[in-house]
């Protein structure tokens, strides 16, 4: 049995008041539309059509590398249309799962639910009871509690707007079937629109006995029309994940106060203060301590790690037992080793750095290969950029780097080398000895400081 997935995303999503498609937004980093798009792709579906109008070019290359199948509605005449407009594009499928790229937090459970409901019909909907049924479509059943049919808000009657089991819009269905449907629906209704709504009417005119589930919660079928629903499911997602992460075995100083746009995984006894944010692909090894304000993209945080306050780290690695800032920065393809110290104020970019070393103050070290037990002075440059081509820096283990150097890059600096503070190498520093490149102290005893001239 052949699937197709129809995703709805032409509206124009005014409400956003943006010049980004509404589809665009990003929940929990992510375009809304790619998180509706992921959840489907888990079914393996034949094909993934996306019905697109407003910023139609600009969703298009967003998503350029998801094999998506395209479909412009150009006039917006109602979600009968878009799929009456789509209906091409599903010819050689058996299903139809019909989604909303505005409805991002549809789960996986549910769908598969829904659709193993279309094996005892040709129709299955997704609609849920909810307090307050304003502004959506009612279910109407007979009293035997058949649905028979969708009444949308501005067309119901007063005892139709009482009922609070609504139309989410999701629905699985037969594409041999709805084909047949949506030729006969019209638009002589309140909108004047070509309700998709209207095919259940119909099903149930030609003797579908239409079924239905409900979804495990109110957050998965909520759509988003402005940017109050936006946050607010922002805020469902994190916290679903924070309390996944729990569950894991993590501690969080307040689970509403933590970010994470992309995929988190952390070992047993971690903890993470207030504000964290984490990007991409993190791992967070046993024990690892992450203080507030850290923003970490795509790392790997060994086991027993301190992060402390106000640290960004992108693409690294960090060793076992590795403490890093306040206030660091270690910027992307840097590798420390077990035990390294990195404090505040360094930057750290494409380097590696030996077990045990140490930069603890205010040093820039970029392409540059550290040994073991190396001790960088603070204020330490590698000077890495000669304003056209970047150059190595190589440091040998036990090598003792003293304050305020600037290392001019390409240089070796070798094991045991000392370097004196405030030299800059510009030649190679031969290993176990000092050198140092200084202008001799000079004392002038008979020199007296300026004074001021009192005023005439
Ligand atoms: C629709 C349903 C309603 C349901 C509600 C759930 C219909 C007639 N009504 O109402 O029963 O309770 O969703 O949120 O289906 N879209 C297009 N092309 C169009 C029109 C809409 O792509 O021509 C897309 C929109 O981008 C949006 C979705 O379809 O993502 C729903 O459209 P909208 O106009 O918001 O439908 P509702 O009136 O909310
Ligand atoms: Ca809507």
């Amino acid at each position: 049995m052949k699937l197709g997935v129809l995703i709805l995303a032409a509206g124009q999503g005014t409400r956003m008041r943006s010049r980004l498609p509404k589809v665009l937004h990003p929940l929990a980093g992510k375009p809304l539309l790619s998180h509706v798009v992921e959840t489907a792709q888990a079914f393996s579906p034949d094909r993934i059509t996306v019905i697109y109008g407003h910023g139609g070019e600009q969703v298009k290359s967003t998503l350029a590398d998801q094999h998506l199948d395209w479909c412009e509605q150009k006039e917006q005449l109602g979600t009968g249309h878009a799929v009456i407009e789509a209906l091409p594009h599903l010819k050689s499928d058996d299903r139809v799962l019909i989604l909303y790229g505005d409805v991002p937090l549809i789960s996986g459970e549910t769908l598969e639910a829904l659709m193993a409901r279309l094996g005892k019909s040709d129709l299955a909907l997704l609609t849920v009871k909810l307090e307050n049924p304003s502004g959506y479509g009612r279910i109407v059943r007979d009293s035997d509690h058949h649905i028979t049919s969708i009444v949308e808000q501005k067309d119901a009657s007063e005892a139709e707007l009482a009922i609070n089991e609504i139309n989410t819009g999701i629905m699985a269905v037969s594409r041999a079937r709805l084909e047949g449907w949506l030729a006969r629906i019209d638009n002589n209704n309140a909108q004047q629109e070509y309700y998709l709504t209207d095919i259940i009417a119909l099903a149930v005119e030609d003797g579908v006995e239409v079924q239905s589930v409900h979804p495990s919660s109110e957050e998965e079928v909520m759509g988003i029309n402005d940017r109050a629903q936006l946050a607010f499911l922002e805020r469902y997602y994190q916290r679903q994940r924070a309390d996944e992460l729990m569950a894991a075995g993590a501690s969080l100083a307040d689970p509403a106060r933590v970010d994470i746009r992309g995929k988190l995984v952390v070992g047993q006894d971690v903890f993470i203060d207030c504000n964290a944010i984490f990007e991409g692909q993190v791992e967070l090894a046993d024990g690892v301590k992450i203080g507030p304000n850290a923003v970490i993209k795509n790392a790997r945080i060994g086991e027993g790690v301190e992060i402390l306050p106000n640290c960004v780290i992108e693409d690294a690695e960090i060793g076992a037992g590795s403490r890093i800032g306040p206030f660091a920065r270690v910027r992307p393809e840097t590798k420390l080793a077990e035990k390294v110290n990195v404090g505040n104020f360094v930057e750290i970019k494409k380097s590696t750095v030996g077990r045990g070393s140490k930069i603890n103050h205010l040093s820039y070290v970029g392409d540059s290969l550290v040994g073991h037990s190396v001790n960088i002075g603070a204020g330490t440059i590698t000077c890495n950029y000669d304003g056209a081509n970047k150059h190595q820096t190589v440091i040998g283990d036990n090598a003792f780097i003293g304050s305020d150097s600037q290392l001019v890059a390409p240089v070796i600096i070798g094991d045991g080398a000392t370097v004196g503070a405030g030299s800059t190498i510009t030649r190679d520093a031969a290993p176990n000895s000092l050198t140092l490149s200084r202008a001799k102290q000079l004392t002038v005893s008979s020199w007296h400081r300026p004074v001021k001239q009192p005023k005439k």
